[in-house]
């Protein structure tokens, strides 16, 4: 079965010269339907770094990358917002949501993208967040959310699009440990029931326990 997402010795350096960062270094690894894959190691090891050339938002310097069996490596920049709307959700905390619009509007601008009514729109973005646990803060702006809920909404709004990959940079990072658990729980249904891809960074040991597959980065590079 061709993976849903494939990097191929896959390096990204940052700066030049005596600035020079070699943050993810020669990575080789497959996301497949149905799977949690969980990338774990420590902090600057460059895990953020690898999930956003996997979700295509940073170009590889060297190596390449498939979606759904597609060299996406070799495409122009212009290119790419086409494929992560296509194949990718994002929770990542720079993925900031829209200040002046409530968490059920934050979840409806992606359902609006895929034309949708407004009645149908609105339901879906409320399932969307009462499946993460947010029903009672729907109509809540985000400055007026906790940094969990503003994660949860940020969760329900990657969902919106139905996109068949799922990354997820520290999704439990800011929940109490049974929201936490929920989550990835979630996650873990979404894959198994819906065959989604998924791959998250997480320092969380119930992560461990809930993901198919665990990889650990060290300074860059897969340990084995
Ligand atoms: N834009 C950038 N320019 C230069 N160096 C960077 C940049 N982004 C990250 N780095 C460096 O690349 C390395 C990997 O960073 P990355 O953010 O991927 O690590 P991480 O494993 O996600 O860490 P954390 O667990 O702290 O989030 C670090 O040494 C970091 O300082
Ligand atoms: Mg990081």
């Amino acid at each position: 079965m061709t993976p849903t997402l494939e990097a191929r010795h896959i390096t990204k350096i940052y700066g030049e010269d005596d600035k020079k960062v070699v943050a993810v270094d020669d990575v080789t690894l497959a996301l497949h339907a149905g799977e949690v894959l969980l990338i774990m190691g420590p902090s600057g090891s460059g895990k953020t770094t690898l999930l956003s050339m996997m979700g295509c938002i940073l170009r590889p310097t060297h190596g390449q990358l498939f979606v759904s069996g597609q060299e996406v490596s070799t495409l122009h920049e212009t290119q790419l917002p086409k494929i992560r709307r296509q194949h990718m959700g994002f929770v990542f905390q720079a993925f900031n949501l829209f200040p002046a619009l409530t968490a059920v509007e934050n979840v409806e601008v992606i359902l609006r993208l895929k034309g949708y009514d407004r009645s149908t729109m609105r339901s879906k973005a409320s399932a969307l967040l009462s499946s993460v646990g947010l029903s009672k803060r729907a109509h809540a702006y985000p400055m007026d959310l906790s940094g969990g809920e503003k994660q949860r909404t940020a969760f329900a709004r990657a969902l919106a699009g139905d996109p068949p990959i799922l990354l997820a940079d520290e999704p439990t990072g800011n929940l109490d440990s049974r929201t936490g658990m929920e989550v990835l729980r979630l996650l873990r249904d979404l894959a198994c029931d819906l065959s989604k891809s998924i791959a998250i960074v997480s320092h969380d040991p119930k992560a461990e326990a809930l993901a198919h597959r665990v990889v650990f980065l060290e300074d860059g590079r897969l340990k084995q």
